[in-house]
């Protein structure tokens, strides 16, 4: 009772737990005045400038620069991340920022732009900025709800545990297979040395475990036991249950491994899309001075 407590205290304090209300949501206010008072800038002098409001233009420039400047300050995230401050609020702090004044970027991005689109490396840059917000809130979605489905997986064993079930169970799967003969034997050495309880990561991801040697050899067990000989399929009946239990085991084991992954993958598209924004917004910085 005392280790769920603590664990449930260790979550509660996480940073990826709270960091979107910290502070009673000072971020998230932060950044709601800052769109208001940008959209009400950009509705103020968009009918003054000739031929309309585009990135060219002062307040285009200006909205060009803010949205830069975020954008290099959000990527510094990365840098931040790993150096060791004083605990972790500080770096709760840092995320909560980096979620609200990157959901902000909408606003300053397409105001910017003058809502000019086109097949160029602009709007490129300007897709590439969406996929990192969409890739980020798929992240908060997974941090909101993933640590409870992990637990709730786990119940009260820990990973560690279901390693050491899964090793028990192969042992005593072993011990129970010595009287049998050649043939059968080898059906259970099939569970015994060929299964795969993780994999790749993507395995792990999409949770694909058909081939599961184990599941492979309980079939083969079961119909084994149907012609075996009396005192052979006693046996086979024994080990039948236990491939049944190292089944369970390691469908929760897989289970906890697939939750892990989509707490990481959403990075794999957020870090790489990260690096292709800041290239393809240096090309259109440098691109815009040159051809003025
Ligand atoms: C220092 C920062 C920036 C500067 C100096 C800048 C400059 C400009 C200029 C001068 C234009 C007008 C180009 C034209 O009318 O031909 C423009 C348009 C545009 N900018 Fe920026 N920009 C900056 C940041 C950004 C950011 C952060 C994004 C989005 C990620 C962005 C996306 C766009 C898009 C999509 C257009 C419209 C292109 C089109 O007309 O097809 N810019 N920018
Ligand atoms: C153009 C805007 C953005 C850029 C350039 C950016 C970039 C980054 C970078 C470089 C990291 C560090 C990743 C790592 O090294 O592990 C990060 C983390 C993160 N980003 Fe973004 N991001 C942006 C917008 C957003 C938005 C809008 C959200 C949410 C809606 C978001 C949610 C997150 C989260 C939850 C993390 C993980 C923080 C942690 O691990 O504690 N990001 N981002």
């Amino acid at each position: 009772m005392a280790g769920a407590g603590t664990q449930t205290q260790r979550r509660r304090t996480s940073t990826h737990e709270s960091f979107w209300r910290h502070r009673g949501f000072l971020w998230a206010k932060l950044s709601t005045v800052t769109c208001i008072a940008i959209v009400s800038a950009y509705l103020i002098d968009a009918p003054h400038v000739r031929p309309g409001p585009s990135g060219g233009t002062a307040m285009g420039y200006v909205l060009g620069t803010i949205g830069a400047l975020l954008i290099v300050w959000l990527a510094a995230l990365g840098i931040r991340k790993r150096v060791i401050t004083s605990g972790h609020y500080s770096l709760k702090a840092w995320v909560s920022a980096h979620v609200y004044l990157g959901l902000s970027l909408i606003v300053i991005a397409t105001l910017h732009t003058g809502f000019h689109f086109g097949w160029n490396v602009h709007t490129l840059a300007y897709g590439l900025m969406l996929l990192v917000i969409a890739s980020g809130a798929v992240g908060v979605w997974a941090y909101a709800t993933l640590p409870n489905a992990l637990s709730d997986n786990r119940g009260e064993t820990t990973r560690k545990q279901m390693l050491a079930q899964i090793e028990s169970l192969d042992e005593q799967i072993h011990e129970a297979a010595q009287p049998l003969p050649r043939d059968l034997a080898a059906i259970v050495r099939l569970s015994l040395e060929h299964t795969d309880i993780g994999g790749g990561f993507w395995r792990r991801l999409l949770e694909r475990y058909d081939d599961c040697a184990n599941l492979e050899a309980l079939d083969r067990v079961t119909s084994a036991k149907m012609v075996a000989p009396q005192e052979d399929a006693v046996v086979l009946n024994r080990i039948e249950e236990l491939m049944e239990r190292k089944a369970e085991v390691l469908a929760r084991a897989r289970r906890q491994m697939h939750i892990t992954a989509l707490l990481e993958a959403w990075l794999f598209v957020h870090i790489p899309a990260t690096f292709a924004l800041l290239a393809a917004l240096t090309v259109h910085i440098v691109s815009v001075f040159l051809y003025w």
